[in-house]
């Protein structure tokens, strides 16, 4: 275990989550006090066993599991009632983008509702800094790439992607109303991988919607096929094209976001990715080399909403933060193997 930032408490909401609950662990390995609060509503509460047999006893004792929505202002006060909160880190939200389109009133309801109810908590309570988790899908269809963090926001696709854009514009909003507050926006690009013990990963209910967990069901014989959703982009293969990055080098950045800004005011952005491009085909090859045999793959039409590609320029985290992603796509489909080849059902025996 390293401690290399000043020990705080820190208040993770949806920390049961796949990159809440990964970077849960590196905040407790470097010392942290974490509350989580979390109503379970898409993750698994085995998740905190999980967390204690990656963190051993004694960093374990410094968890705390609340049950509650973010919405619930009780549960929240009393959180701020019984801890020392230094800083909070915002996960907590619906994420699937095509559900989004089907049930609008729930996403900008419950991620910007809960988000406001959390805000005035912290106001209430005297805690102004917060780190959130936004998206790459604030940049839309970019024009030039790699996607830096003054490339322009475009409008979004979709009401998940909308609250996200809106969120970043509340939490910029409060700076300016009240110049004590510390926002960090972080725009994640495309997180997958696991926790190299096996013990944690990504566990979606149902069919997933993202490429990785896809993949990773066909590779254990949940299901037949990857469905690839197009090969006529204008990219090197025909198919789309993303900046992955390992769930533990994004945790990483969370704590480096969070000990940089400690003792800071404003609202700045940072891009996560690794700054490297790749394409749906060399996900399913490099994925193939990790479980070791091909994966079958059918190619469909293309998905309402993808863009053609995205990456990041990383500079300003590196500059900024000390930050860099580690890993390569080879390790983040090893390890997404390693968790679901040993958890072939997620969390559930
Ligand atoms: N894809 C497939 N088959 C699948 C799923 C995805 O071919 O079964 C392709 C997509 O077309 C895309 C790539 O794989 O080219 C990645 O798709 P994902 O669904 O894994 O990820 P997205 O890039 O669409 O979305 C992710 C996050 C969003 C976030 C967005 C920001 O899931 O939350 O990045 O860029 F908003």
């Amino acid at each position: 275990m390293s401690i290399d930032a000043t020990p705080s408490c820190i208040l993770v909401t949806g920390g049961t989550g796949f990159i809440g609950s990964h970077t849960v662990v590196v905040l407790l390995e470097q010392g942290h006090e974490v509350v989580i609060v979390d109503d379970l509503s898409n993750s698994s509460e085995k998740v905190l066993d999980r967390i204690d047999q990656i963190v051993g006893e004694e960093a374990a004792e410094r968890l705390t599991f609340v049950r509650a929505d973010v919405a619930d202002r009780e549960a929240l006060d009393a959180i701020f009632d019984e801890f020392d909160i230094d800083a909070v880190i915002h996960f907590a939200g619906y994420k699937a983008v095509g559900e989004s389109v089907q049930k609008p009133i729930e996403y900008y309801s419950n991620n910007i509702g809960n988000t406001l109810v959390l805000v005035d908590a912290m106001r209430d309570h005297g805690c102004k800094s917060i780190i959130f988790s936004s998206s790459a899908t604030v940049y839309g269809d970019p024009d030039e790439l790699p996607l830096t963090e003054s490339s322009p926001k475009k409008p979004a696709t979709n009401p998940y992607g909308w609250t996200k854009w809106m969120i970043e514009e509340i939490l910029g909003s409060l700076v300016v109303a009240d110049p004590e507050w510390n926002v960090v926006l972080l725009r994640y690009f495309n997180p997958i991988g696991a926790h190299p013990s096996g013990l944690m990963g990504e566990d979606p209910k149902g069919i997933p919607n993202n490429l990785l967990p896809y993949v990773a069901q066909v590779a254990v014989g949940r299901r037949d096929a990857v469905h690839v959703f197009g090969n006529d982009y204008d990219t090197p293969d025909g198919t789309g094209v993303r900046d992955y990055i390992h769930v533990m080098d994004l945790a990483e950045g969370h704590a480096a976001a969070l000990s940089w800004m400690m003792g800071r005011n404003g609202c700045e952005v940072f891009n996560l990715g690794t700054g490297n491009g790749t394409s749906v085909l060399q996900i399913i090859e490099a994925f193939s080399t990790a479980c070791g045999h091909d994966l079958p793959y059918v190619i469909e039409p293309r998905r309402a909403g993808d863009v053609t590609a995205n990456w990041a320029d990383c500079t300003k985290a590196r500059e900024q933060l000390g930050w860099k992603a580690k890993f390569n796509i080879a390790d983040m489909c090893r390890d997404s193997w390693n968790w679901q080849s040993h958890n072939p059902n997620g969390y559930e025996a």
